[in-house]
């Protein structure tokens, strides 16, 4: 098949099944297989670069970075709601509204807690995306809003259009990508809002790529004068041309709009994504114009916002968490309550500049919520029950820890130890070596790292692998057995063979996360290579910035960390990267099982084939397989790779996808 039809062909494949995953939620084809999908395109388009499109999928995985943001002029400007806050307010609006449109019916929908974007397509192809701006002006976002697949890059109908809705960060992704940038020391993002607003102003749409942002279309751009469908068919039709919408709920009175916004809020924490309201619309858009506008807002429409969820407590105390990189945090210790679901017992204060503009004193009685829904975080003090002769909350000046006489921050909001040497820090920066995601030490949780590390048995990294000498010692220990030291230890010594980037990782260099790690033992190999690299060099590697390339210069050159190296290194830690590098092969990563006679080759013919282009050939089918071939009288395996789901091709499948 010539490669141009074999790309129109597959850019559509992935458009559908990008739409049947992310639009819909309904996959009907494997990860695997679309990644295959994908990859050919990738490999068809690099082979002829004259046939690639701005519109192809292969443009979403990021790769454009900008020199800065252009402005955009909106074609109709992009207003703001008015606010009700409780039922009064809508029945309010709903007198107000009837009076100039006795006959307007309601659409009530969620309100996503994101940042506003217009969409504008051109015979189907998406051209632009914009912020919301100023309302006037934005700033075009187009190559970060190319890497959120929900947004179609070509649309059902080729038609012009503008449409608008909400970018937003699902909370699970959030909380990952939270957990990542404190793992590589990186500061964390307050709310999925604020991260979604940060990756869209990127100018690198690599980091966009990088994090999961969802949209959802809310209207499209239409003068009144040529609106001709409801709301409720405009939504319609947008699904039609691909977008993803919003459920909504159709009411024919306000007392109905006002059940349906209550509904919606007892269910807020049920979406995978944080709303902060409700938008009750009136349906009739043929009225729009008789209603009219304020100079901020639609008449017709409200935003019904949300009681935050508060809830009253005692700030028991305030202590302080000394992060690995030497970050001084004051924590709220709150007399427990339940809030949306949950007990909360802390609350982050972030520094002593939050503590003292809110005025938080220890004994106080404050409202906490959940900012985001996710985090708690006092939202005020409530001063009546203050005690008389409560004191002004002062900050340490020492390391709750080691003494260190504290620094501030470039920044100057956060304090920091910045003691190498501090016991806290080193603790925390030995729990952060063993953890899962570094070289996942067995049995070595928080409470042992703790207790070893005060007992001075664990002072650095290359104790871990010294407690051997301790055994002894370690057992008579009360809470220790025989069996679980000997566990422990036989553990310990298996993680020194791991490949370089768990190393590399567990090191906690500033801004290296568990991603960077494994791109620099990759690109390196060994530790060696790493360590004699420039800045130059560094920059030179795809995923790699400025920021992240001083900062393992820094740590590599500092002769402290040279000698722990050098350390382990004696030890006998693997410095090499022997993990697994993706193969070119149009398989590689699949599992394979053949079954059955083949017709115009044997087993180890299709064997050789299948391994040749990456792929992977084992015995018995299990959840590890991918894809089962079965030829004539395939028998018990056919039944078992059905059971388990797994795809099933035939010879010729296999052929086709051979070529
Ligand atoms: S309709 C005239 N529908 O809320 C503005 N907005 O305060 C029409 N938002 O800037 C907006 N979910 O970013 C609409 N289902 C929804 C929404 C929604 C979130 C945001 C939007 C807008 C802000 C208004």
């Amino acid at each position: 098949m010539d490669a141009k039809k074999r790309i129109e062909e597959l850019k559509k494949a992935i458009n559908h099944h990008d739409y049947q995953y992310h639009v819909l939620d309904k996959p009907t084809i494997s990860d695997v297989e679309y990644d295959r999908l994908l990859r050919e395109l990738v490999d068809l388009e690099k082979a002829h670069p004259e046939l690639k499109t701005d519109d192809s999928p292969t443009q979403r995985v990021g790769g454009a970075v900008l020199e800065g943001f252009e402005k955009v002029e909106h074609t109709l400007p992009m207003l703001s709601l008015a606010n009700a806050f409780n039922p009064e307010d809508l029945k309010d609006f709903d007198r107000r509204l009837k009076a100039v449109a006795p006959k307007a019916t309601y659409i009530v929908e969620r309100k996503l807690d994101g940042l506003a974007a217009a969409l504008t397509y051109e015979q189907g192809k998406l051209v632009r995306a914009a912020t919301r701006g100023n309302g006037v002006v934005g700033e075009d976002i187009t190559h970060n809003v190319k890497t959120i697949r929900a947004v179609p890059m070509t649309l059902q109908k080729s038609v012009d259009i503008e449409v608008r809705g909400e970018i937003f960060m699902p909370k699970a992704a959030f909380l990952r990508l939270n957990e990542a940038r404190e793992a590589a020391g990186e500061a964390t993002f307050k709310n999925p809002r604020n991260a979604a607003a940060g990756s869209v102003r990127q100018l690198d749409s690599r980091i966009a790529a990088d994090r999961t942002l969802d949209m959802v279309i809310y209207s499209l751009s239409e003068h009144d004068e040529d609106a001709s469908m409801t709301h409720q068919e405009t939504l319609s039709y947008l699904r039609e041309l691909g977008f993803k919408t919003n459920d909504v709920i159709a009411c024919d009175s306000i007392d109905a709009v006002i059940k349906a916004c209550l509904d919606i809020e007892s269910k807020r924490n049920d979406f995978d994504y944080d709303i902060d309201g409700a938008v009750v619309k009136v349906n009739e858009r043929a009225l729009y114009k008789t209603i009219g506008y304020t100079a901020k807002s639609p008449k017709w429409a409200i935003a019904y916002k949300f009681q935050a969820e508060e809830a009253l407590t005692r700030i028991e105390d305030i202590r302080y968490q000394v992060g690995r990189t030497g970050q001084i945090t004051p924590v709220a210790v709150l007399r427990p309550v339940d809030i949306q679901g949950s007990t909360v017992s802390r609350a982050t204060l972030h520094n002593d500049g939050y503590i003292r503009d809110k005025d938080i004193r220890i004994g106080d009685d404050v409202l906490i919520r959940k900012a985001g829904d996710i985090i708690p975080e006092v939202v005020s003090v409530v001063l009546e029950n203050r005690d008389a002769e409560s004191d002004p909350f002062t900050m340490i000046s020492q390391c709750p820890k080691c003494t260190t006489p504290l620094t501030r921050s470039e920044s100057e909001a956060d304090l920091y130890c910045e003691n190498p040497a501090c016991p806290a820090r080193q603790a925390e920066a030995l729990i952060h070596f063993v953890s899962r995601r570094a070289m996942d030490i067995e049995g070595m949780g928080n409470r042992v790292v703790e207790v070893f590390y005060n007992e001075g048995y664990l002072q650095s990294i290359p104790d871990i692998y010294r407690l051997k000498d301790h055994r002894e010692v370690l057992i008579r220990r009360a809470g220790f057995g025989e069996k679980s030291i000997d566990k422990l230890l036989t553990n310990i010594e298996k993680t020194k063979s791991n490949s370089l980037e768990k190393l590399l990782f567990g090191l906690g260099i500033r801004y290296v996360g568990e991603k960077v790690a494994k791109v620099l033992a990759m690109h390196f190999g060994t530790l060696s290579d790493i360590i004699q690299s420039g800045v130059d060099d560094l920059v030179d590697i795809d995923e790699v910035g400025e920021k992240i390339a001083q900062s393992v210069v820094d740590y590599m050159q500092n002769d402290k960390n040279q000698a722990m190296l050098k350390e382990l290194q004696e030890i006998g830690l693997n410095m090499t990267f022997t993990g697994k590098r993706p193969e070119a092969g149009a398989f590689s990563g699949l599992v394979f099982v053949l079954t059955g006679k083949l017709d115009t080759m044997t087993r180890d013919e299709a064997k050789a084939h299948i391994e040749a282009q990456g792929g992977k050939v084992t015995g018995s089918v299990s959840a590890k397989t991918n894809v089962l071939v079965a030829g004539e009288d395939a028998g018990s395996k056919l039944d078992k790779a059905k059971s388990l789901d797994i795809e099933i091709w035939d010879e010729s499948t296999l052929k086709e996808r051979l070529t």
